[in-house]
């Protein structure tokens, strides 16, 4: 039997740029509406504006609770409740662990951790209500094995991503809205731009699929867990690193 597939409304953060904007333009692509947060505004409406015209940008920093329930409310006033939320803002800070000031950990734990705390508690009663909803959360291979480059605070705030994404996930099984995580590694994105050639070179020749991986492999993956025949799979964690690290 064909299924017409349903047009959802999507919530990403860090929408701008790298893996966000490809999960947009992949569940844009499947026929949803995409709102793009993301605190750099430009960014996301550059983005909005290539994806096609079922996506807007509305600029907001997830480290702001307050900024967060007015972009939402944004959201809903231009197309509705939605119904799929992929937490993917995060601050990557490469930082030896005896380095690391107070209050860049309070900063990168408020945008990678409590965001997703935030965001969740924002929108998930919602999709409670309607009994469906589709969560995914961006970890990391730092949150499971510590960071290859990134700091102590971004892996514990991607270890955080992890067991937050069981507990929702068991808060709301029964309600027809599933909370996922994806743990990518090695994926070429802008936050690589700024590294050295040579250690980039050196790392790529680690990653035994010969290669760095791609936003849009990240994203295709999301849009899967964000479709109407997922919703069996809650409180997962799925890799994607290239072979990386293998459990
Ligand atoms: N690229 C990788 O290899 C890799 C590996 C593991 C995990 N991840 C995770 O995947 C996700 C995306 O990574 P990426 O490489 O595309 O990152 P990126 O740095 O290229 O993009 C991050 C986006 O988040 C936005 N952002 C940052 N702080 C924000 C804030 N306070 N409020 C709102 N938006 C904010 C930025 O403006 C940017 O558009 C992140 O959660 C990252 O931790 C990436």
């Amino acid at each position: 039997m064909e299924r017409t597939a349903l047009s959802r409304i999507a919530v990403v953060t860090g929408a701008g740029q790298g893996i966000g904007a490809a999960v947009a333009e992949d569940l844009h692509t499947r026929g949803h509406r995409l709102a793009l947060l993301d605190v750099d505004a430009e960014k996301a409406a550059a983005t909005a504006a290539r994806i096609g015209p079922r996506a807007a940008a509305f600029a907001a920093d997830v480290r702001d609770p307050a900024a967060v329930r007015d972009a939402l409310d944004a959201v809903r006033a231009r197309f509705g409740t939605p119904e799929i939320l992929v937490n993917n803002a995060a601050r990557t800070v490469p930082r030896p662990v005896w380095e690391i000031e107070l209050d860049e950990w309070d900063d990168v734990l408020a945008t990678n951790l409590r965001s997703v705390f935030v965001l969740t508690r924002e929108l998930a009663p919602a999709m409670r209500e309607r009994g469906f909803g589709r969560i995914v959360n961006m970890a990391s291979l730092a949150g499971q094995q510590g960071g290859l480059v990134a700091g102590a605070h971004y892996a514990s705030s991607k270890a955080g991503i992890l067991v937050l994404t069981k507990i929702f996930a068991k808060e709301l099984a029964a309600s027809g809205v599933t909370v996922n995580a994806i743990a990518p590694a090695a994926t070429r994105t802008p936050v690589m731009d700024g590294m050295d050639p040579e250690q980039l070179r050196a790392a790529e020749a680690a990653i035994p699929v010969g290669r760095f991986g791609r936003p849009e492999e990240v994203a295709g993956l999301v849009g899967y867990l964000c479709g109407e025949d997922t919703g069996f799979i809650t409180g997962a964690t799925f890799d994607v690193n290239g072979g990386v690290f293998m459990r």
